[in-house]
């Protein structure tokens, strides 16, 4: 084992060296260093500061049914991502991270996958995919898929040959047991408000569906099952592919016993018995799947994004992997679920990411939980609390992940009527869980009819707010919430002290007002956050962080009365006002 390392680090060194002699001293003194700094992964490249692609980059999550819809028939599509990809690349987004479109049934809207290798003919052909990826890699955008992990579609041809007969090829590929009597095998419940065992009557034997019955999960105990899913990975990295959000990562495994889980306090949000959920998420083998995938991904120089619930920190460091070789960037969904504005809470939060030792990932809203819009806004002064959130959250040390619309102040748009659900959550869960529909809504180009998204009515309506929340009536305002956007993201690519300082809470007794220092060795950018309805002086000793005399001159103010000027001894920030300034010593 050891010599068969040592061999092969000294042939990738004899071959560097060969390819040295033919370069010039800087640029090997550039590769020696790079070199160190990546010998675990010998194809990630990294940058001067030794940072990898996607820690300096914008992430973007495009639904793909609401973006744009190229062909008028009410549901986005490829060609219509392709068609914006000017609009990303203006607004500062560095890849973009696509829902699944693959061929799928659309019961979960794509997260019910039945052929991982092809697009679906909804979205377009893999013509168009390859084209997308093209335009997009001239733009400096890469592309992410979403690899949803877990499970496939029951009209996969995999679950199809499985469920056929007991001992078909791919009966092992899923979870077939005999119930207990004419009970299901367990007491495990699903996601989705439905029983996580579905009878199928060919062949006796339950299967079991974390999510919907619709989606049974893959036995990835079986090897086979690892490999197919191994090679999917591989397929996509050679069609150009930068990465993948990893869908559900937490339910990859169940305990083979099929022990039950344990009663828990209350009530779930479909009026079900809770239970804790230890025998069948969070397995610890579910990390070796991820150093599997890991492993692929370091030859194509990708990242790994994961769907990761963490209740602590110590679950989210799992993740990162103890020699930090499973997930690049585990998204921390419990900074992304702070659902009140609350300086003390986010300044908690920041801390404890900070603490895992990994890239932190800051996500506010995704296609699964209420944009941030409605979230944080008090119903007043929304636009100024989007304007805060995005001063956050773009300003801290790690990748943010935008979701499409966030750049516009776009709102849920909750359906009124049960008939009137799209999303299979929403139908079994009303009027309790009303489902996601609301913050999956058609993008907002402009005040044109369906908001410019489509000429024939979009899948899902937009809301009224369009006219004055799109992107064609945002770019024209130097107020908007867009152009906020626009500018955080010119900063954050620019400016040192945002691309690669470190970050220091200051002020940490403030309870209405998040203050921060970000700093690379000069370069200093404080970032004040009034997350309250009222004015705040703030003051800041800057004295023990070796700023003798601090200037601060204000990069971006989100208030446009002149509150926001004044010294690091004293400033006053409007209501949900946001500052950010630079300071020199
Ligand atoms: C993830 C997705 C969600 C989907 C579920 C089942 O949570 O984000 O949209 O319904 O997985 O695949
Ligand atoms: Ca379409």
């Amino acid at each position: 084992m050891l010599i068969l390392i040592a061999h092969s680090l000294l042939g990738k060194i004899g071959g560097v060296r060969m390819m040295l002699e033919k370069i010039s001293i800087t640029a090997m003194m550039i590769l020696c260093s790079s070199l160190t700094a990546t010998s675990a992964n010998a194809q990630q490249q990294t940058d001067a500061h030794g940072r990898q692609w996607w820690q300096n980059a914008v992430f973007y999550e495009i639904y793909p049914r609401s973006f744009a819809d190229s062909n008028n028939d009410g549901i986005g599509d490829l060609n219509g991502i392709t068609s914006k990809l000017d609009y990303l690349r203006e607004l500062g987004v560095d890849a973009i991270w696509i829902t699944p479109c693959f061929p799928s049934p659309q019961v979960d809207f794509g997260y019910d996958v039945s052929d991982y290798e092809a697009i679906d003919p909804m979205y377009g052909t893999m013509k168009d995919f390859d084209r997308l990826v093209k335009e997009a890699k001239k733009r400096s955008i890469r592309i992410i898929l979403d690899f949803v992990v877990n499970h496939t579609s029951n009209q996969h041809k995999w679950f199809l040959d499985s469920r056929s007969s007991k001992s078909s090829k791919y009966r092992d590929w899923y979870i077939w047991r005999d119930g207990r009597g004419d009970q299901p095998p367990n007491n495990w419940q699903s996601e989705f408000g439905v029983p996580a065992w579905t009878f199928d009557k060919k062949t006796g034997q339950y299967y079991y569906n974390y999510f919907y019955p619709q989606q049974p999960d893959l036995n990835w105990r079986n090897p086979a099952v690892k490999e197919a899913m191994l090679d999917v990975t591989r397929f996509w990295y050679k069609r150009g592919v930068a990465g993948f959000r990893l869908d559900a990562v937490d339910t990859l495994f169940e305990d083979p016993n099929l022990t039950d889980n344990p009663a828990a306090p209350g009530k779930d949000k479909f009026g079900r018995p809770n239970f804790a959920r230890i025998h069948n998420t969070k397995l610890p083998e579910v990390h070796t799947v991820l150093q599997d995938l890991r492993k692929i991904a370091d030859q194509y120089d990708a990242v790994l994004i994961g769907e990761t619930w963490t209740k602590d920190i110590a679950e989210l460091k799992n993740y990162y992997g103890e020699n930090s070789n499973e997930l690049q960037m585990p998204m921390d969904l419990m900074f992304g679920t702070v659902n009140k504005l609350s300086a003390p809470e986010f300044r908690r939060q920041i801390a404890a990411v900070d603490t895992a030792g990994g890239w932190p990932v800051f996500v506010i809203s995704n296609h699964d939980m209420a944009r941030s819009y409605n979230r944080y806004g008090d119903g007043v002064h929304n636009d100024q609390i989007a304007k805060l959130m995005a001063s956050l959250y773009l300003t801290l040390r790690g990748s943010p992940i935008m979701y499409y619309g966030e750049e516009l102040g776009m709102e849920n748009n909750d359906p009124k009527r049960k008939e009137d659900v799209k999303d299979p959550q929403g139908i079994t869960g009303w009027p309790g869980e009303i489902g996601r529909d609301g913050e999956r809504t058609p993008m907002q180009w402009s005040t044109a009819k369906n908001a410019g998204f489509s000429n024939t009515k979009p899948w899902l309506p937009v809301p009224a707010s369009y006219k004055t929340h799109n992107v064609e009536t945002e770019m024209k305002d130097p107020n908007s919430v867009l152009s906020v956007y626009r500018q955080l993201l010119v900063m954050r690519h620019t400016e040192p002290a945002l691309v690669n300082g470190n970050y220091t809470a200051l002020n940490e007794d403030d309870p209405n007002v998040l203050s921060y220092l970000r700093q690379d060795k000069d370069e200093a950018i404080v970032v004040m956050l009034n997350m309250s309805n009222t004015p705040q002086k703030v003051k800041l000793n800057l004295k023990p962080l070796g700023f003798a005399s601090p200037k601060l001159s204000v990069l971006l103010s989100t208030s446009q009365s002149p509150a926001a000027a004044g010294t690091a001894e004293s400033l006053e920030l409007a209501p949900f006002g946001a500052v950010i300034a630079k300071v020199t010593k």
